[in-house]
């Protein structure tokens, strides 16, 4: 004979909400669902339909944010193809996401828009990308009131008097020092850089002096302000660190969900691509990568890596094959 659960046994079985229960009945999701009354009954043995919106962490409300910078290498249009590799409601529960090569954080942006991670960890070796998360996550009111100021100069200016502006916001970027004091300053002058310079590159000299010319585009968005308030909102449950991606070793464990993004290897000396910070990801950096994957992947973490097929096979990423 077969036997039956309420819709709320079996949300509470599966680990979502009633609601989520009813609308999956409704979409005739659960083999043998019935109405009966107006209740769903559900056959105590079907299983809980694997479907990525039913992720645990599933968010009731979603927001929309973006990234705040645009970064070479960004992966916004990988996303669909990335966000399938997240957990879903049918698999074990990661409770966990680290990023430790962050960048621009196309794929953080979209979990941290519709999935409430337990703990998150970024990280990325650029400290001026870095600071710049960080005044967003602590000081995003006095950080928006420099951008609007700034972006109110530029964009009323002829093209003159903007390469003019452009080029003293960059002196004045390489030559401040990063410190509490001007970490507001510096995040202004960086994202106001990312945002009118050529294609949104961040490259650097040997010295780590920014060196990217200005862009041509037209009517720049420089204070994206509901973007930073939501973005600000969501980083106060983020651990944001400055450094190697090692260090977030201590962080990973069998419920996290690890996204590793690294450069590519420079295709030559001069090569600009990589050029993040000072420091070219060369070979011995994408060995010294596939010994950490192999190390975390001990673990039992779920470990996405994005890389070209040659990278692969060239670096022993074997874990990855
Ligand atoms: C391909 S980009 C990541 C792009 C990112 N997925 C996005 O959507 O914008 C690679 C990032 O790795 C960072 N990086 C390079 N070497 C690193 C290291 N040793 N430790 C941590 N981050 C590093 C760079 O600064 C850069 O932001």
């Amino acid at each position: 004979m077969l036997s039956y659960m309420s819709a709320k046994e079996a949300a509470e079985k599966w680990n979502i909400s009633q609601r989520r229960v009813a609308i999956l009945c409704a979409e005739n999701r659960i083999d043998g669902a019935m109405m009966v009354g107006n209740m769903w009954i559900i056959p105590s043995d079907a299983e809980k339909p694997i479907d990525k919106r039913t992720v645990r962490y599933e968010k009731e409300h979603q927001i929309t944010l973006k990234p705040f910078v645009k970064w070479v290498g960004g992966k916004g249009q990988l996303i669909d193809e990335l966000e399938k590799m997240l957990p879903s409601g049918g698999e074990r529960v990661l409770t966990k996401y680290c990023e430790p090569m962050v960048g621009g954080g196309a794929l953080l942006f979209n979990v941290l828009s519709k999935y409430d991670f337990a703990e998150l960890y970024i990280g990325d070796i650029n400290a001026e990308l870095i600071n710049a998360y960080n005044v967003i996550k602590k000081d995003v009111e006095r950080l928006i009131v420099r951008l609007k100021e700034m972006q109110m100069v530029f964009l009323p200016m002829d093209e003159n008097g903007r390469k003019f502006y452009y080029y003293s916001i960059r002196d004045k970027f390489n030559s401040v020092v990063l410190t509490d004091e001007t970490a507001v300053e510096k995040a202004a002058y960086f994202i106001f850089l990312n945002k009118t310079c050529f294609n949104g590159l961040y490259r650097v000299n040997r010295k780590g002096q920014f060196n990217v010319p200005m862009g041509a585009y037209k009517n720049p968005t420089i204070c994206d302000e509901e973007n930073l308030l939501n973005i600000s909102k969501v980083l106060q449950n983020v651990t944001i660190v400055c450094g190697d991606y090692s260090l977030s070793k201590e962080f990973i464990d069998k419920n996290t969900f690890v996204y590793l993004d690294p450069p590519y290897r420079p295709i030559s000396e001069t090569s600009a691509f990589t050029s993040y910070n000072a420091d070219a990801f060369d070979d011995s950096e994408q060995i010294r990568l596939s010994k950490f994957i192999d190390d975390i992947d001990a673990t039992g973490a779920k470990i996405v890596l994005t890389k070209c097929n040659k990278e692969l096979k060239t670096y022993g990423f074997t874990n990855a094959l």
